[in-house]
């Protein structure tokens, strides 16, 4: 088991990595005094699977439990339903000192977090991530979010959880597309920020493909390690720094909402939006080809795509100038010198992006 300290002054928290730790959890929670009510929000399939592993532990420390079930879909990130679930704390809450557990991927995360910023303006949460993508990504920097009709995480908060507990035993059960969809993140940790992590992927990715503990574990814990930094940096995404993980996401995002969500999953459309975004680094002279080429070939041999299927360079293209990154009329993007070194880029010329997406389709 390894813990990784995110520094924030008084917001400053851990977050524990390790393999089969599940039952220390309330060990865990007890350290931090955070209360002594559990309202755990999960879902069904998650609850069936690890309900009663996560029930146990904080029962026997002494917690009270009490889960909430909310749909399997991301549809889960609604002001109603999160309107639903603060009237069903406000019942839970008679007499007592509730915490929130975040129990599920980064759509339980993102919900259950949003809910603790906002009710009594703000109670104690904590995220036991249970997809690749939540444990290296989602589940760590107090983003927290729901959606709306006009747009993905258009109403949300900033607001950071008291503790992160991931326990990679419990990545087992995804299936190999969520795993993947997460291995996108991971490969995106490298190319910003980690060129050892990119080498080691390049080398390991077959062990992670086949969900070996040490190699999940490995990659959970640095991953942790680069967003906790990073975190830690520019908590607010004030000073630009935070701006890097969004590398990949200026286009992903345009994909993903160009195939409305169901033609490619996060992941893989951020798989194809870091290809389109190395292209973007080649053609401005910041990187060469042999670069790209590494790129593609990792993002290939984990399974993600590389080529862009059944959506046309218009509708990624309206889909884009409807993103939210993008401020007044330049776009942004984080493009890459080297892996391991970003470049933020401003008023990339839309003929240069079409041309490159092209490519791709
Ligand atoms: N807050 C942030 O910083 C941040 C960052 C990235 C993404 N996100 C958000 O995260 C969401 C996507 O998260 P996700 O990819 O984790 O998807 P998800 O939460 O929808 O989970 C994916 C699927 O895996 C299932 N599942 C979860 N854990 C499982 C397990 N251990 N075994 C078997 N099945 C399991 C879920 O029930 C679900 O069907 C999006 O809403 C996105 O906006 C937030
Ligand atoms: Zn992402």
């Amino acid at each position: 088991m390894r813990i990784i300290k995110v520094n924030l002054k008084k917001r400053s928290y851990d977050i524990v990595v390790g393999t089969n730790i599940i039952g220390s959890l309330g060990r865990h929670i007890r350290k931090i005094n955070i209360g002594h009510d559990a309202y755990v929000i999960t879902n069904a399939a998650i609850k069936n699977k690890y309900g009663k592993a996560l029930c146990n532990c904080l029962k026997e420390e002494g917690f009270e439990v009490k889960f909430k079930l909310v749909p399997d879909s991301e549809k889960s990130k609604s002001i109603e339903l999160a309107y639903g679930i603060i009237r069903d704390i406000t019942l839970f809450d008679q007499k007592k000192r509730i915490f929130i557990v975040a129990f599920g991927g980064g759509v339980i995360g993102d919900l259950a977090g949003f809910i603790a910023s906002i009710y009594k303006r703000g109670i104690p949460y904590i995220q036991v991530p249970t997809t690749l993508l939540a444990q290296v990504d989602s589940g760590i920097g107090g983003k927290t979010a729901v959606d709306l009709a006009q747009g993905k995480n258009l109403l949300g908060t900033f607001y950071q959880p008291r503790l992160v507990f991931s326990d990679v035993k419990i990545l087992k059960t995804l299936s190999l597309r969520q795993i993947k969809s997460g291995l996108a993140e991971v490969i995106k940790y490298g190319i910003i920020r980690d060129p050892q992590l990119f080498l080691y992927l390049e080398k390991c990715y077959p062990d992670i493909l086949s969900l070996k503990e040490s190699a999940l574990e490995f990659m959970v814990m640095r991953c942790s390690g680069i967003k906790a930094k990073i975190v830690q940096q520019d908590e607010r995404e004030e000073k630009g720094i935070r701006t890097v993980l969004n590398f990949g996401h200026t286009i992903g995002h345009a994909i993903e909402a160009a195939g409305n969500y169901k033609r490619y999953n996060h992941g893989e459309a951020i798989a194809l939006g870091m290809l389109v975004a190395a292209d973007l680094s080649q053609r401005l002279g910041f990187v060469s080809r042999k670069t790209v080429n590494r790129i593609e070939n990792i993002v290939q041999a984990v399974g993600l795509p590389t080529r862009i299927n059944k959506l046309s360079l218009q509708a990624i293209i309206k889909a884009h100038y409807r993103d939210k990154k993008f401020i007044g009329q330049k776009n942004r993007f984080v493009l890459i010198r080297d892996i391991g070194r970003t470049q933020i880029q401003e008023n990339i010329p839309l003929n240069l992006i079409k041309a490159v997406l092209k490519e791709r389709i």
